[in-house]
């Protein structure tokens, strides 16, 4: 099957040194979870802890990436990819975590021959340092983000380890990955690590609904500490790039006409977004929406503080998935609210965007939202975006029984989704929105956080059952590759 119908209107939109291909993150693929060293991290206890993951699945194997790299970076030259994106994993290199704690080599040359294999093979590495999996050390010995005098040296230890050692040949370096999702899943609703939850807590020991606000603050200023470093230590010789990525998905008025609702909508953008964007690239402190809302339960920044939050970040890293509707709320704001005082449904009533066809119940495919996303962003920051994922799930990929080492997985609603974002993305490029990357979330199925295995991101189908976690490529992964040929510029 070739993809042919390709809109005319947007060939060679994307320019020629645009980089493309898949993201991925330790804990949800690598596996090897106690091997060759590597300590504990929050995620490995949240597994192993009764009641936490749906399916009852720990990040113990998952696809075992681990054991099997170089067999995926021959799949992803043969999907077309440029560029890959992945994390490391703090504790399999610093399995204690902290700055005073021993390096662990055998970690540290996992990621090494694989940054030789990706580069082997013509793939650029773009590497996150966190994506979630802090220490289960540091979070017993001292609370983690909770405790930002004691976090901060240590996770600069960490980044100038992974700088020194790494940073010859990774040019692309993202600091963190989605703080905001980090704080209020681990922090407010407590339904991913460390599981702390600011809602159960409110009336027992004390009132710790401002925890989330109190990580988030630790996150903005320990990436800002790891941008100077980069940028005064390694970035003059080594000639890299750093930035932060950051979720949001788009939030939609209930009713456009209501100028209640748009407000609403605009709020809630900021709660979402601009609580780091703001401070990163716009002013050096939180958007006043949340200040006249939160007050003193958000933190301040001091003078110096700002100064080194504003422009830290090189460049814009965008994590995105979909739109939800905002109404106003017209009652006092909950003490646990972290979202502008609305109400957020899965739909409304104009319906300007399709209904949830994917297999994530919070996952609706919406181009259009993504769209106005991508024109807010950039209106707002004027910054360069990368898309450091965007992605869906499909309905009735676990009845996939392939009938041989070759068989593909068809999966048009996967097509579908990634042709309708990006064809957003050209229009947006061609209007101007300067966007420099796309990875797909993701490359392989792999451990979905507290969903388990229940959701299958990848353009690559993995038999969990099976110990060797087979893979078979889907539809999509081709498809991809004929569209980026369609829609990146030639040199
Ligand atoms: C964003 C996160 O960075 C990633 O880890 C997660 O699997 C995807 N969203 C899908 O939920």
């Amino acid at each position: 099957m070739s993809f042919s119908d390709f809109d005319p209107t947007i060939k060679g939109t994307l320019p020629a040194d645009f980089q493309w291909g898949y993201a991925t993150a330790a804990p949800q693929i690598e596996g090897a979870w106690n091997k060759d060293g590597k300590g504990l991290s929050i995620w490995d206890t949240f597994g192993h802890t009764p009641g936490k993951v749906k399916d009852s699945s720990t990040a113990d194997d998952t696809t075992r990436s681990y054991d099997f790299y170089k067999r995926d970076v021959a799949r992803m030259k043969a999907y077309g990819v440029t560029g890959y994106r992945f994390s490391l994993s703090w504790s399999r290199i610093i399995p204690l975590g902290s700055k005073d704690d021993p390096v662990n080599e055998q970690g540290l040359k996992f990621y090494s021959d694989l940054v030789d294999e990706l580069l082997a093979n013509g793939i650029t590495p773009f590497v996150t340092l966190f994506h979630w999996d802090t220490p289960q050390e540091l979070e017993n010995r001292y609370g983690g983000m909770l405790n930002k005098e004691k976090y901060i040296p240590d996770f600069n230890r960490y980044a100038r380890v992974c700088f020194e050692r790494l940073g010859d040949r990774v040019k692309n370096w993202i600091t963190y990955n989605e703080p905001g999702v980090y704080t209020l899943a681990g922090y407010a609703a407590g339904v991913h690590a460390p599981g702390r939850s600011s809602f159960r807590d409110r009336n027992e020991e004390g009132d710790s609904s401002t925890e989330p606000f109190i990580v988030a603050h630790t996150e903005l200023l320990s990436h800002a500490h790891v941008a100077r470093i980069y940028k005064e230590e390694f970035k003059p010789s080594q000639k890299g790039t750093i930035m932060i990525t950051l979720h949001g998905n788009w939030n939609e008025p209930w009713d456009a006409d209501d100028p209640k609702h748009v407000e609403a909508a605009q709020r809630a953008q900021e709660f979402e977004i601009a609580w780091f964007a703001d401070p990163l690239y716009k002013t050096g402190d939180y958007p006043p929406s949340m200040r006249a809302q939160l007050g003193d339960r958000l933190p301040r920044f001091t003078s110096e503080e700002s100064k080194l939050v504003l422009g830290s970040s090189e460049a814009y890293g965008m994590n995105s998935y979909t739109t939800f509707f905002v109404k106003n709320r017209d009652a006092e704001p909950d003490i646990n609210d972290h979202k502008g005082n609305v109400e957020v449904f899965d739909t409304n009533k104009q319906g300007v965007e399709r209904g949830i066809e994917s297999d994530t119940p919070w996952l609706r495919t919406s181009p259009h939202g993504w769209g106005k996303l991508l024109r807010w962003i950039w209106d707002r920051y004027q910054t360069p975006i990368f898309i450091t994922e965007n992605g869906t799930t499909a309905k009735g990929e676990h009845d996939f029984k392939p009938s041989g080492p070759d068989d593909i997985l068809e999966d048009p609603h996967r097509v579908d989704f990634f042709k309708s974002y990006l064809t957003e993305v050209a229009k947006a490029s061609q209007e101007g929105v300067v966007i420099k990357s796309y990875f797909g979330w993701t490359f392989t199925d792999n451990w979905e956080w507290a969903a388990g295995f229940t959701d299958r991101f990848g353009v690559t189908w993995v038999d969990f059952n099976d110990p060797e976690k087979p893979r078979y490529a889907k539809r999509s992964a081709y498809f991809l590759k004929e569209f980026f040929g369609h829609l990146i510029a030639e040199s």
